[in-house]
Parts: C-alpha cells; structure tokens; sequence
C-alpha cells in the first residue's frame, strides 16, 4: 500500500459520508484514484459468457452468469473509466468474440470496460475450479459438515492456474504501475505470484465467502501456503467482522507474524497487510429501476401465466443458485410442515424455487439436483389436490428484468443458506420492492443478517423454525411489512455497491484515508 502522506496530495476528495455513495461519486474517485495507474480486476467467473446463435448476423449471443460476485463488480467496473478485468474464458463462442489475445470490450451492448479472458484446459479446470476451490476451499470454509476434499494433484493445478493468472496480469499492465484487486477463494495464490515479479504493484483481495475459525481451517493441507498467498497481497477485505476476526486468528495460530491488534493488520517478512471488513451490496437505484421498467412487468404478466399465479393468496419464492450451501431442502420440508400444521393454505399458496443448475461436474452438486428433485415431488404428492401442488422447481436462467419481475411477485421470498459469506439475493429482494411490500425471510448464517434485522431471521437447520416464520410472514399485517421493508430499503440504498467498491479501493489506494 503506498504512503498517502508521500505520493498522494490532498486532490482526493474526502470519503463520503454513508448514504453520499453513487454511480457518479465512484466514477469521479475512480477518475482520481487511478488517473495515473489503471484498477485491474482478477475473478474466476466471467461477467459476461459469450454463446453461440445461428439468428445473430456475428453467430454469437451472451448472458450474464448467476453469482453475486459478478452481479456486484460489473456496476462497479463500468463505473471505473478504462478498467480492466481478467476472468476464465469458458467455451468456444468466448473465444470467438475475444481477439489474440483473449481481450472482448463489454458490456457486449454498450462497451464500456475490457474483459480479458484466460483460457483454461479442462484438467485445469478438474483440479482448480471442481478440486481445490470447489471441492475443498467451498466445503471448508462454509462448514456445512461435508468433508473437504485436498488432493495433491488438485493442489498442483491450483498453483499452476493462479500462476496463469497473475501472468496474464503482468501481460496486460507491462512495466507501468497498477491497482490489482483479486476476487475470492479461486485466486489466493495470485497476489504472492505478482509480489514475486513486480512488489511494486498495489494488491488488494476480496474474500467473498466465509472464513472459519482456525479449527476448521488447520485440516486444510495446504493451509500455510494459502495464508502466505494472501498475506502477499496488501489488504484483504471480508463482508463482515467475524470473518476477519477468525482470519486473523488462523494467521497468528499458523504463521509465523507479527499481529497489530488496533490497526488489524499482520505484518510478516517485513510486508504489512491489512484485514478490513466492508460488506457487498447490489446497485440499489438500478435494481429499482428495473424492478419499475416496462419490460419487468411484461416479465410479470409472463410468470403469471406460466404459474398461474392469479389463482393464489400467497406466492412465496426461493431464488439460488443449486448449491448445497443454499438450504434448499431445508426450505421446501418447511413449506410441507407449514401445510401440515396449517392445512388452510392448502390451495392458496404456491412456493417457486428458482435458479440455475451450478458446478454440476461435482457429485454433490448432482446429488443435490436430484434430492431436490425427489423432495418436492414427495411434499407435492403428499399436499396436492386436482388441480393443485404447492412446488413449482424452475431451473431456466433467470437475467435482470425476469428476477425483478419473481421479487415483484412474491409475497415472501426465503432466503435459507446454511452459511454465506453476504448473499445479494436478500439485499436484490429488498432493492426490488419500490411498493414497499413483500416479507424477506432471512437466515442468521448470512452476512446480510447482520445489516437486516427487520427481515424474519431463521436457523436454517430448524425446518419448525422456518415454518413458523413463513406462517407469521403470510399473516403480517400489511402495515407492518411496510414498516419493516421501508428500513431495509434505507439500509441497502445507504450502503450500495458503490459504497462498497469505493470504501475498498480507498483503502486499497490511500490506505483507509
Ligand atoms: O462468492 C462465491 C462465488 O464463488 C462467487 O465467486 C460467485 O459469484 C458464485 O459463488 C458463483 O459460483 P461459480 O462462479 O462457481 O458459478
């Protein structure tokens, strides 16, 4: 991290205030904090996945993928005059649309930023993306009672792709300086592999799911050579304080360092790196907008007749990725013991659970699919009337104007992760409701939690919990869901994606000035 009282003068504005944070304030810091060295973005995901269609006059079509990583950055990096973001490549339309040197201006409608695309082979990808990341680093850090797997052979693919990346870092920024801000778990061996070659450059990295306590973490074989990558990079962000907290103290019960309690940082082979706690959030105002456009309420007319919604009293909704993290069984056994205990609903509710298939080359992920599957044929069978089943499963992807237009619908939408470093979907839900309306049930295992205590809080293992909590939300008086929702929406307008990407890269750049 540079020394502001050096390199910087005082042009920076002075940080603004919570609630100041826009498009427009991040886009004029940006102009400041990178005028002379450009802000490099490092993920897995890809924000945009080019594919192909024959009905195209170039052949090729594209979609945003599911996640809340991508889902945040993008806003953030079209804020960000001439930013760059290097992210895997996946398939052959990717690479059509990408020049030599794997290089594709997006968004693909209205160019604003490059997206530098590394392209991987799929043993790569095995030992990677499904191995260590997936299969080990996911488990692990979620603590959700699945053994995490490590396999040497993971192990060397994981090294070898984080090298990969940090080279196509070096390609692109040359011999000049720059802001590298690395993303998540898939990556923490990047900022050691650019201190390596160039201790020059400013490294941040942004850990977008759980970290555990040291207990958990000392079973990970590669554990020492995972906190030394990170500990290369000059500051680590996590969503909330917890999480820093347990990260520091894996690093003092693992490493050798030095631990600067006030300041939160570790100071280790002469390099400081500080911890910081700063939680994501969505693009309140744009979520809004769309969630008012004409195209979302065309989406509305859309799900009403696919699901013939105007036949019920209560929509409820799940929204996730299939992932095991999600609590989705938990939540559909909820739906089956509220109708057992309140046969009344029989008829007038349905629950939609939507979302896209993720990581299906990993068995669990399959096996979930099919519990899933298997769980809402058994409550629909068990519930079901002539011309009624409470479940309705969608896998479809769902982009923009379609997911505002299911928040819009739904009475109650449930959010039941096991564990989740943030989860956007609580805080899109709440963006979405310009009407005020509409209950948000909310696990205690998210970081969005803890920024929304007017939500219907749950233990996601407790199935009666969450039964009871989707009863007292189909009865709140339409006062008091007003009530509740209209906190919520000023806590996420206040504190919206742009406070996050900017209190990040201030802290990154200036070092907290
Ligand atoms: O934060 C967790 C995360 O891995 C993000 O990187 C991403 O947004 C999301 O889960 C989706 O996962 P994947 O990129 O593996 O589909």
């Amino acid at each position: 991290m540079v020394d502001p009282g050096t390199i910087y003068p005082s042009f920076v504005e002075p940080a603004p205030e919570p609630g100041q944070w826009s498009q427009e304030r991040l886009r004029s810091l940006a102009g400041e904090l990178f005028a002379d060295a450009p802000l490099v973005v490092v993920s897995n995901r890809e924000p945009y996945v080019h594919l192909p269609d024959r009905a195209k006059p170039d052949g090729l079509s594209w979609r945003r993928p599911a996640g809340g990583l991508v889902s945040g950055l993008d806003p953030v990096l079209r804020a960000v005059e001439g930013g760059l973001w290097v992210a895997q490549g996946t398939g052959e339309a990717d690479r059509l649309a990408a020049d030599a040197w794997g290089r594709v201006a997006v968004p693909p409608d209205h160019p604003s930023y490059t997206l530098k695309r590394v392209w991987l082979h799929p043993n790569e990808v095995a030992g990677y993306y499904e191995g260590i990341s997936n299969q080990g680093l996911w488990p692990l850090c979620h603590v959700v009672f699945l053994r995490p797997r490590f396999t040497i052979r993971d192990w060397q693919q994981y090294q070898k792709v984080n090298r990969r990346f940090a080279e196509a870092v070096l390609e692109e920024v040359g011999d000049g300086p720059a802001y590298v801000w690395v993303q998540d778990y898939h990556l923490c061996l990047v900022p050691k592999y650019l201190r390596e070659a160039r201790p020059d450059l400013t490294t941040g990295i942004f850990w977008h799911i759980p970290w555990p306590n040291p207990e958990i973490f000392r079973t990970c074989p590669f554990g020492a050579e995972l906190l030394e990558g990170l500990l290369s990079a000059d500051i680590i962000g996590f969503h909330i304080r917890y999480h820093g907290a347990n990260f520091l103290a894996t690093v003092e019960q693992t490493l050798e360092a030095r631990h600067d309690r006030e300041r939160r940082e570790i100071i280790r082979s002469g390099h400081t790196t500080r911890v910081v706690d700063i939680p994501i959030s969505v693009d309140f105002d744009e979520e809004e907008a769309t969630a008012q456009s004409s195209e979302t309420a065309q989406w509305m007319d859309e799900f009403r007749n696919r699901f013939k919604l105007d036949r019920f009293e209560h929509v409820l909704l799940g929204l996730d990725r299939f992932d095991y993290t999600k609590g989705i069984p938990e939540r559909l056994m909820a739906v089956d013991v509220l109708l057992q205990e309140h046969p009344e609903y029989k008829g007038k509710l349905v629950f939609l659970q939507v979302g896209e298939m993720s990581r299906i080359q990993i068995a669990h992920y399959q096996a979930l699919n099919d519990e899933v599957e298997k769980l809402a044929q058994e409550i629909n069978d068990r519930h079901r009337t002539a011309d009624w089943q409470p479940i309705e499963l969608s896998r479809n992807p769902v982009d923009r104007p379609d997911l505002m237009a299911l928040f819009r619908l739904a009475d109650v939408c449930v959010v039941s992760s096991l564990h989740d470093g943030m989860n956007l979907v609580a805080k899109e839900y709440v963006a979405s409701r310009f009407d005020e309306g509409g209950v948000l049930v909310l696990s205690r295992f998210t970081g969005a939690a803890r920024e929304l205590p007017e939500a219907l809080l749950i233990n996601p293992y407790d199935i009666r919990d969450i039964a009871q909590r989707l009863h007292q939300a189909l009865q709140m008086p339409e006062h008091q869901q007003r009530d509740r929702m209209r906190r919520m929406r000023s806590t996420v307008r206040r504190n919206n994606i742009y406070a996050w990407a900017g209190r990040f890269l201030r802290e990154m750049v200036l070092g907290g000035v």
